[in-house]
């Protein structure tokens, strides 16, 4: 086997370049210049690969590859689904989506396909297994890049069907049915299968477990079609490694479940870098915890698929990256357990929605740009530090529960608070505080296994299943650290309210059991003072308030203010060998860092063994720690000099962490 290597490259589009052979020329020479070793190939270029029904022209892509191959460049192969010809869609109107209120769509855009229909699958076959015959023993291709960016949802006649065909698998009976979704309420019950539909703007949208389902079918079948699209390659090079790339908290498939189906896990990162409420630091935190989650949908290296180099077309203002942060981005990439990093696209279009939309060669087309110039020195550094990096695995330390079942039932659930939850701002809180804590973080779902563990964070754990509910009273039980928030423990995995006390089966566990829930609107908070002095003094809660009883658990914040004044507002409680915190509402970000430093005392190692300054990120692959300078300005530790947005990697050692790379300072200035 060979060893492996980090990878570097980008989207390569080069159909849109046939009548420019200088260009394609110029393109291999530039990828060299910028130390590129793998593109995805093709992903949008169905239409010249079969202009029309049955007529393939595969050559000018054999051509590519060949002298990609001979250059040094490796091939990340895409099966073309993602975007159809104007003949398929002319010929076959069933491939077009029909929306929620039951409109079919025009041709146009992308990603906008049936799932479901027989003849989209059986095109996407043909195409698949033509590029797989021609291209799939190539030694140049190393990994198939399924479609891209799957997404979105049909609710055409097909799909119906195929819901109501995957709920009778799923329940049985219609009487399963309409217990699991409560449909007694309003007199919804279903007589039969055939009377269900899928949630509709002018039709059902109030039954819970219903839309809950049509969630979780629709990402069962989107699954469906890529296995289908993986399985027709495989028909053809049974050992082809597939990957797809998944996007930014992306609500409309679970990850953990299609990962299951993939060789690697991939994903797409767009930032909004430089905004004016944000630091780069906490924009990286927030683009951190989606490299974390990525690793941990597989737990093994990923490749950032996507990011951009510069500018977007598509964000509200598209700034862009200054001088040194794609740099900073992509080692943040590879210390979170990246082995690929990747940038969409590799040469700026000319035309369409796309063509101001930063790439590694821009229209001038020249190596002195100063994109070009940092993406060759990424380029340079990955090749630099690739060995002793690639594939090393990152080790558990703590684990937040992220799970899409809940996502989807606590965002859904018409209570509290209407206006939103904000969910993913939860999450990042609790994520921050660990990772400035220099804690590793790996994600969870209910599915998960826990082992190796040694602290559970379950925000919002609205929907819980019990045999999860019990994997977390043995983690506890067993010596390990649970913190648990307020609104979990809610309902079922059919959002069924569970009935009893709540947090439903851990309220011995928490020592705590909820009586009431209040809302406040944005800009409200309640105050919250200390009882114990390792935490901040004082403190706001917002969004929600949950009030408890105390069964047993200590005190360490009180509420001090409205009439639950004096109800804990965090405690912590032992159970069996291990201890249990809960949190009884969302605080301000600053409460999370120091919460998380009493949180870890003597549960886990920080990476760094002293405090760092602000704006210095920390995080470990193996025994290797990576600092990141998140500051545009030198920052100076136990005598190593990072120099502004780079990195210092080091080997742990029993003592002193060993200095085993200084990035050097990217550094450009417009005046000459
Ligand atoms: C991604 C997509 C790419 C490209 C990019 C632009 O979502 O996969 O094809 O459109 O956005 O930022």
């Amino acid at each position: 086997m060979n060893a492996p290597v980090l990878r570097y490259g980008a989207d390569y589009n080069p159909d849109q370049w046939l009548d420019r052979p200088d260009i394609l020329v110029q393109d291999i020479e530039l990828m060299q210049k910028a130390n590129v070793n793998v593109v995805s190939l093709g992903i949008f270029a169905w239409a010249t690969l079969e202009p029309e029904e049955g007529r393939y022209n595969l050559d000018w892509m054999a051509e590519i590859i060949d002298k990609l191959y001979a250059a040094g460049v490796s091939v990340d192969l895409a099966t073309p689904s993602g975007a159809r010809p104007a003949w398929l869609a002319r010929q076959y109107p069933e491939v077009l989506r029909v929306n929620a209120d039951r409109k079919r769509i025009l041709f146009g855009e992308r990603h906008n396909h049936c799932y479901t229909s027989p003849v989209y699958r059986e095109k996407v076959k043909q195409i698949n297994q033509q590029l797989a015959r021609r291209f799939g023993r190539h030694p140049g291709v190393i990994m198939w890049h399924l479609s891209n960016e799957y997404g979105g949802e049909c609710h055409c006649p097909l799909c119906q069907q195929a819901f109501r065909d995957w709920l009778k698998a799923r329940y049985g009976t219609i009487e399963a049915v309409n217990r699991a979704w409560n449909t007694k309420f309003w007199s919804h019950d279903y007589p039969d299968f055939d009377a269900i539909e899928s949630p509709a703007p002018h039709g059902e949208h109030s039954v819970h477990g219903l839309k809950l389902d049509w969630k979780r079918f629709v990402s069962h079948q989107t699954i469906d079609f890529m296995k289908w699209e993986r399985d027709c390659v495989r028909e053809i090079v049974p050992d082809a490694k597939v990957c797809t790339n998944m996007m930014y908290f992306y609500d409309g498939i679970d990850y953990f479940d299609m990962a299951k189906a993939l060789d690697l896990a991939t994903w797409d990162a767009y930032p909004t870098w430089h905004k004016p409420t944000e630091t780069i630091e906490q924009t990286a935190l927030d683009t951190g915890f989606m490299h974390d989650l990525i690793y941990s949908v597989k737990g093994q290296p990923f490749w950032l698929m996507e990011n951009c180099p510069g500018p977007t077309n598509w964000q509200p203002v598209s700034k862009v990256k200054k001088p040194g942060v794609n740099l900073f981005a992509g080692m943040q990439t590879v210390a979170h357990g990246g082995d690929g990093v990747l940038f969409f696209q590799w040469r700026q279009a000319r035309g369409s929605s796309e063509k101001f939309h930063a790439s590694m060669v821009s229209h001038d087309c020249r190596e002195d740009n100063r994109i070009f110039m940092e993406c060759a020195a990424l380029g340079r550094t990955l090749r630099e530090i690739s060995a002793g990096v690639a594939g090393t695995p990152r080790a558990r330390q703590a684990a937040i529960v992220y799970d899409w079942s809940n996502k989807w039932a606590l965002e859904d659930a018409q209570g509290p608070r209407n206006k939103g939850l904000s969910y993913k701002h939860e999450l990042l809180r609790h994520y921050a505080g660990l990772s400035r804590n220099g804690i590793d973080v790996q994600m969870v779902d209910q599915n998960g296994d826990l082992t190796g563990y040694a602290l559970v964070v379950a925000p919002m754990l609205y929907l819980l299943r019990e045999d999860f509910a019990q994997k977390l009273r043995d983690f506890v039980a067993q010596g390990g650290t649970l913190v648990m928030t307020y609104w979990s423990g809610v309902v079922n995995e059919t959002d069924l309210c569970y009935l009893g006390d709540a947090p439903h089966m851990l309220t011995d566990v928490l020592g705590v059991r909820r009586t009431e829930i209040d809302a406040l609107y944005d800009g409200e908070s309640r105050r919250c003072t200390a009882l114990d002095a390792a935490l901040p003094q004082a403190a706001n809660g917002t969004l929600l308030c949950e009030v408890a009883a105390l069964e047993g658990a200590r005190p360490l914040m009180v509420y001090d203010e409205d009439f639950f004044a004096g109800a804990p507002a965090v405690t912590v409680n032992a159970f069996g060998s291990g201890k249990a915190y809960y949190v009884a509402t969302r605080f301000e970000e600053a409460f999370y860092t120091p919460f998380y430093a009493q949180v870890i005392k003597g549960v886990l190692t920080p990476c760094w063994p002293a405090p760092l300054p602000d704006d210095v990120l920390a995080s470990r692959r193996g025994d290797l720690i990576f600092l990141q300078n998140a500051r545009s300005t030198p920052v100076h530790i136990d005598g190593v000099t990072i120099a502004p947005y780079a990195a210092a990697i080091y080997r742990q050692t029993d003592g002193k962490p060993e200095l085993l790379y200084n990035q050097p300072a990217f550094t450009w200035s417009p005046v000459k």
